[in-house]
This record gives structure tokens, sequence and C-alpha cells, in this order.
């Protein structure tokens, strides 16, 4: 089965869709087959990369399909091994208004990512809106993991601790129905942090206040603030292979692959480079 990451935070601009696209594009590089899933309803992920082979559906279909993702659903982007499910809401609010309408709303992603179309891949990485709602929590329940990036100043580290926390643990407590309903673990990852004293104060901070939590842990990579995220969006690659030259300390090149390191053990102290050309390993995930 594919390991399912969401990214998941009730603040919107922390980077969601810039960390789902680049931790989709180092994972396709590792030569591990990749989709990601939109489920934003106002595409961004689904414009990030070029689309070589548009589907004709997309998350509309997936969603009102009853959470089965066909065929015809996923699109290739130019990145190769690089998937997208896109979102595609329409003006009349048809998505929205199926999922407000169906009690197994929250169940949707779950069943869609364990279609066997999406046996395929390797990972599945879903991007969601910055705000709670429905997509958001189905996202959050398909989930083997989900990161949900935080800025280390003091406003978002608030609304980190009282938006995102009380959607984790609404969503916890709807494992007194049993294991199957249980969400997977929540990772916070530091991002867009300055090069200053109050930043990394905040990230000390932050550090202390989850220290042994039972379900939330601050990964070691910190994601510095850096021009290079913007740029490689702009330039549509994915922004270790945009920073690939510039292999100092805090390069995406280094800081995409300790987060690589960090979410897939197995990958450890290997680079992409490693493992390119015709003879790219599989990798075990
Ligand atoms: N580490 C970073 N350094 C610099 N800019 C960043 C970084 N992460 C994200 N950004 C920029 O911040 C803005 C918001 O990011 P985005 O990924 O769209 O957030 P979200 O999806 O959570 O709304 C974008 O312009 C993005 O390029
Ligand atoms: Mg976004």
């Amino acid at each position: 089965m594919p390991t399912v990451i969401a990214l998941v935070s009730t603040k919107g601009g922390v980077g969601k869709t810039t960390i789902a696209a680049n931790i989709a594009g180092i994972l396709a590089a590792y030569g591990m087959r990749v989709c990601v899933i939109d489920a934003d309803i106002q595409p961004s992920l689904s414009k990030y990369y070029p689309i070589e082979e548009r589907a004709p559906r997309g998350l509309t279909a997936v969603v009102t399909q009853g959470g089965s993702v066909s065929e015809d659903c996923i699109s290739r982007t130019a990145i190769p091994n690089l998937s997208v499910v896109c979102s595609d809401a329409t003006p009349d609010g048809l998505l929205q208004s199926w999922l407000k309408d169906r009690e197994d709303r929250l169940m949707i992603l779950r069943r869609a990512v364990r279609s066997p179309a999406m046996q395929a891949f390797n990972a599945i990485i879903i991007d969601t809106q910055g705000a709670t709602g429905e997509l958001q929590r189905t996202a959050a329940m398909a989930a083997d993991v989900m990161v949900s990036p935080i800025k280390p100043d003091v406003l978002s580290a608030n609304e980190f601790s009282t938006g995102t926390m009380a959607m984790l643990d609404e969503l916890n407590r709807l494992a007194d129905f049993g294991e199957a309903f249980r969400s997977g673990d929540l990772y916070a990852l530091i991002n867009a942090q300055e090069r200053n004293n109050n930043a990394r104060g905040v990230t000390e901070y932050i550090r202390r206040s989850f220290a042994g939590h039972r379900k939330v842990k601050v990964l070691n990579t910190i994601i510095p603030s850096a021009a290079a995220y913007t740029s490689a969006a702009t330039a549509q690659i994915p922004v270790h292979e945009y920073d690939r030259r510039s292999r100092g300390q805090n390069s995406a090149w280094q800081t995409m692959h300790h987060l690589a390191w960090e979410l897939f053990p197995e990958l450890a102290e290997i680079y992409v480079d490693d493992i390119e050309g015709d003879d790219a390993k599989e990798v075990a995930v």
C-alpha cells in the first residue's frame, strides 16, 4: 500500500502547497512512483508542475464517485514518476454540497487512496486548503502521517496550537469508534524560518511545547525562508532540482533531502544523484 502524507493546517500561506509539491518532487526523483491529490478547491498544487497528459476528470469525480479514483482522474505531470489528481471544483459547488450531504464524508479520501488505481503508487501526497473543512478532515483521515507547516512567528505558532491541534483532537475522538477510525500522527514542520534570533527562539518554544507529546512530533528538519522556494515554483520544477548547484547547509537541495530522510528513513544518507539514471533503484517503502 502507498504511504499517504497529508499537508494540513488551519492557517493559509504557511507553505502546505510548496512543501507538498517539493516532497512529491524529491520522492519522484528517488524513483518512487508518486501521486499528489489536490484537495484544495482553489487549485494550486494542480498548477504547480506542467501537466503533460491531462486526465478528463479529477477531484470532483473522485469525491462524487464516493471516493474511488479511476484512471481517467489521474493526470501525468512533466516530472518523471509524478502524477496528479487535479482540483476541478465547479462554480456550482457540486463537490462541496455532495460532501456535505454524505454521512461517510470523512472516509471519502481514505477510500480514494485505497482504490485499485492508486496501488500503482509508492507515495500519495494530499494538499489541503488552509481552513477546517470537510476536505481537510477527510484528507487527515486518509493519511498515515500529517505534516503541518508552522512559520516560527508568535501568531502562527498560536494558530497551530489552537486551530490545528483542535482539529487533531476532534479527529482523535473518532478513535472511540475503533482502531479503523484512528487518524495518523502529526508532524509539525518549521517552515520559512528567518535568519534571526526571534525566529529561532519561537522554533525552540514550539519544540519545548510539544516535547513528549503523544500525537505530535516536531520534525528536526527546518525549512529556512529562502527565495529558491518561490523561484522554483515559478520555474515549475522541484526546489531540490532548482537549487542543485548550491549544496550548502541551508540550500534547498540539502533541506529537501533531510526532509525526505526524516519522513522515509530508508532513504537516509542517499542523495537522488546516487540513484538517478536507468538503473534507478526501486526504493522500498
Ligand atoms: N520556505 C519558504 N521560503 C520562502 N518562501 C516560501 C517558503 N515556503 C513557502 N513560501 C512562499 O509562501 C507563499 C505561501 O506558500 P503556500 O505553499 O502557497 O502556502 P499554503 O499552501 O499553506 O497556503 C508562497 O508564495 C510560497 O512561495
Ligand atoms: Mg495551498
